[in-house]
């Protein structure tokens, strides 16, 4: 199979195809999060790092005002593409999350599959949330999905599903292949099967994903006093069984409420 070293987040189709049809569980668990956990009516919702649109598209089918924000160009474009040929203005912006103003306040906000751990060092997540507090209106929430590395991490982590929609399919593998603790990185070795009618290619990409210890992302989350931790959850998304985070946890989701 032809080989392409590329990242996934520049195919915006393929990404879709990966990710796009798995939306339903985080897309009930963020409402049911609007309705438990803040006095506030949630119309307003933002994005940072939305990728492709995938759940503000969603939002915004059942009626929610929705903007996003990407720092890759080809991402944003094609979410905002998907708006527009439904006659919608485009929601979304190119810009880094751990350095951005919007012009208004939101409701709510969601980050929801490790994306912030894409950021690279201490002060962009800093900046982060510094940010998230700037755009949020009091009593706003802002849900944060991440891996944390659990205190025996467990080197050689894998996963792998496939996708398929109408003639195309995607094979994606993903597989830790170093923690370095000290210097705060996971490499993890990504590869995307692209199945098309007339071309069959893998794209292949070596992703760096900064690690949070528990102990490490209640420093985090210390920085920004204008957030309080109101719940934390898991990936199961579950919004009547909410979990206790130690530092054998691993998939969890802080619901931080703007004070
Ligand atoms: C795993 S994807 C998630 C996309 C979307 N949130 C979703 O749930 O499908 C991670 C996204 O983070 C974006 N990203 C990485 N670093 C970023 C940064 N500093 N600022 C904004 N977006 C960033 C990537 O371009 C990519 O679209």
């Amino acid at each position: 199979m032809q080989e392409i070293r590329g990242s996934m987040y520049d195919y915006p189709v393929y990404y879709e195809l990966a990710y796009g049809t798995d939306w339903r569980a985080e897309f009930d668990f963020l409402e049911s999060c609007f309705e438990r956990y803040t006095g506030r009516t949630v119309r307003r919702l933002f994005e940072p790092a939305c990728g492709t649109g995938r759940l503000i598209w969603q939002f915004s089918r059942v009626g929610y005002e929705v903007a996003g924000l990407d720092l890759n160009r080809k991402a944003v474009a094609y979410c905002n593409e998907r708006f527009e040929r439904a006659g919608l203005a485009a929601p979304a912006i190119v810009g880094d999350m751990s350095d951005f103003r919007l012009p208004r306040k939101y409701d709510a906000a969601f980050n929801t599959i490790s994306s912030v751990r894409h950021l690279p060092s201490e002060q962009a997540a800093r900046g982060h949330l510094q940010c998230m507090a700037d755009c949020l209106a009091k009593g706003g929430l802002y849900m944060l999905g991440l891996h944390l590395t659990p205190r025996r991490p467990c080197y050689g982590d894998e996963e792998q599903w496939s996708s398929r929609r109408g003639n195309l399919g995607v094979l994606v593998r993903l597989v830790s292949r170093d923690i370095d603790l000290k210097g705060r990185n996971e490499l993890v070795d990504a590869t995307f099967d692209i199945y098309t009618p007339r071309r069959q290619f893998r794209i292949v990409e070596e992703m760096n994903f900064r690690t949070y210890t528990w102990p490490q992302m209640q420093r985090l989350l210390a920085s920004e006093p204008r957030f309080e931790v109101v719940a934390t959850h898991d990936f199961h998304y579950d919004i009547d069984d909410p979990i206790d985070i130690d530092e054998d946890s691993e998939d969890v989701v802080f619901v931080l409420r703007r004070r």
